[in-house]
């Protein structure tokens, strides 16, 4: 069971409502806690105190945000243990990668208390002897941020850092599978020495009626979202009349290229940790794994095994690496995108079958074709289909050929290819002979349908900063 204490404390940071729902642990169903149920009514007076909030908040200097901030961080790494175990209750993350969540989620607010005091304006020259022109950075307001389950810190973290660090106040609807999180976020954001009202953490079942009257209010200045591209579209669309600034990180199909020149172990241990980190239930997780002809029964034989050996179970068990999907629906995406490539004539060189519970089977696919459901849609689980490619100019054309654009990867010892291909590739991040390419400082999204804006490095903190020209007459 989760930290009973623990619990207790992260509750009491919630906006209470007249209802509330149960949230499950994928492991093996028992309720880990029940949490309120917002609607309509919790979000106006969640928006009413994050406006008021955001008077003060935004007159704040950068060094007093910071200061909050290196607290909050410091508090986030001494409650690491505590953290990862309830993120593992909550969504089935093997504990091993929930540490490394809860240290990578921390990092963001390292790295913005820092860009804090690095916002800069700029002088302009002028025309005019008698004139003084300025543009300034000034904090956009108030930011709503939806954020996802498979990433339950990190995600919030990689968002919010850089809105409160600009001087905007958040507002923050977890994924309904993962409130408890963001929850204990807030938890220590006040314990940090941070005013409630700057950060808000709103949960809730059905997001609609919530969600609604913040997207219609014209005081939620910025929207930023993770999650899939067809809600990612009804915020573009719901956004447009009130003209917030939208951060859209959206879905992925990443394509993993691997060149007959490549160091196979070496390949296979990125692919792996690419493909299978959080059971294949990332963003950026390779999706399409592009072999060379001439080394494809070989790379096929190996992942293969390597494949086979990945240990399933409870996630709790610091020696498990592939845990629970989050949920039925997230399993029953699987099941279909795996039975539905087999149908149409995929091959299976290990796994293809769902265990008891939420467990499915690390599985590798040959034999894909363009038509097979997997390779149009993200299967987010841990199932790694392997095609082959002939030549460079065939690799591109089959790994740009999506409407995705988030992540793309490739292995080659050739530093000529790795340059053409990566400047080629039409995605918002490429990992040359690197599988995890995400850090704080760098830019993270999307071109094409996997969305817009960046998070994370300078470009993160830009989304919540608006510029002011200021031209001044001197008479
Ligand atoms: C995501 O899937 O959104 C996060 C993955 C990462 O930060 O690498």
């Amino acid at each position: 069971m989760v930290d009973a204490s623990f619990l207790q404390r992260i509750r009491e940071v919630a906006a209470p409502a007249g209802s509330t729902f149960e949230v499950r642990s994928p492991i093996d169903g028992h309720v880990v806690a029940d949490v309120p149920d917002c609607g309509a009514a919790e979000a106006r007076l969640a928006l009413d105190r994050a406006a008021n909030a955001f008077e003060g908040w935004k007159r704040t200097t950068a060094y007093e945000r910071a200061a909050i901030l290196k607290k909050w961080h410091g508090l986030i790494q001494s409650n690491e243990p505590v953290l990862a175990e309830l993120m593992t209750f909550e969504m089935g993350k093997p504990v091993t990668e929930s540490i490394g969540e809860v240290r990578y989620g921390a990092s963001f607010v390292e790295w913005y208390a820092e860009e804090a005091k690095r916002i800069a304006g700029e002088t302009i020259e002028s025309q005019f002897s008698h004139k003084r022109l300025h543009a300034i950075k000034q904090p956009s307001g108030v930011v709503y941020a939806i954020t996802p389950w498979n990433f339950p810190i990190a995600t919030v973290t990689r968002k919010i850092a850089p809105a409160l660090a600009a001087g905007c106040v958040v507002i923050v609807k977890p994924a309904e599978q993962t409130p408890l999180s963001a929850l204990a976020l807030s938890k220590l954001w006040r314990e940090a020495g941070g005013a409630p009202d700057v950060f808000q953490v709103v949960t809730a079942l059905d997001p609609k009626p919530l969600s609604g009257v913040l997207l219609d209010d014209l005081r939620v200045r910025v929207l930023t979202f993770t999650g899939s591209i067809q809600v990612g579209v009804h915020l573009y669309e719901r956004s447009a009349h009130t003209m917030k600034r939208l951060a859209l990180e959206l879905g992925g199909h990443a394509p993993f290229l691997v060149f007959e020149d490549a160091a196979l172990d070496a390949a296979i241990r990125e692919v792996m940790a690419c493909k299978f980190r959080n059971g294949g239930q990332t963003c950026v997780c390779t999706n399409r794994i592009y072999v060379q002809e001439s080394i494809a029964p070989a790379f096929t034989e190996r992942l293969t095994a390597a494949v086979a050996a990945l240990k399933v179970g409870n996630p709790l068990d610091p020696t498990v690496q592939i845990g629970p999907m989050v949920d039925q629906a997230g399993l029953a995406k699987v099941v279909e995108h795996v039975d539905d490539a087999v149908k149409l004539g995929a091959k299976v060189s290990t796994g293809g079958r769902a265990l008891s519970g939420l467990y499915y089977q690390p599985t590798v696919l040959t034999g894909i074709r363009p038509e097979m459901k997997l390779m149009q849609e993200e299967t987010f689980g841990p199932v790694a289909p392997v095609l082959t490619f002939k030549t460079q100019e065939e690799a591109l054309r089959l790994a740009n050929g999506s409407p995705f654009g988030l992540a793309a990867y490739l292995w080659t010892a050739d530093l000529r290819r790795a340059y053409q291909v990566s400047e080629a590739l039409e995605f918002g991040i490429v990992g040359v002979n690197d599988g995890i390419p995400s850090t704080a400082q760098a830019p993270f999204g999307g071109v094409k349908m996997s969305g817009i804006g960046r998070e994370g490095g300078h470009w993160g903190i830009d989304e919540f900063l608006d510029i002011k020209y200021i031209s001044m007459g001197l008479g």
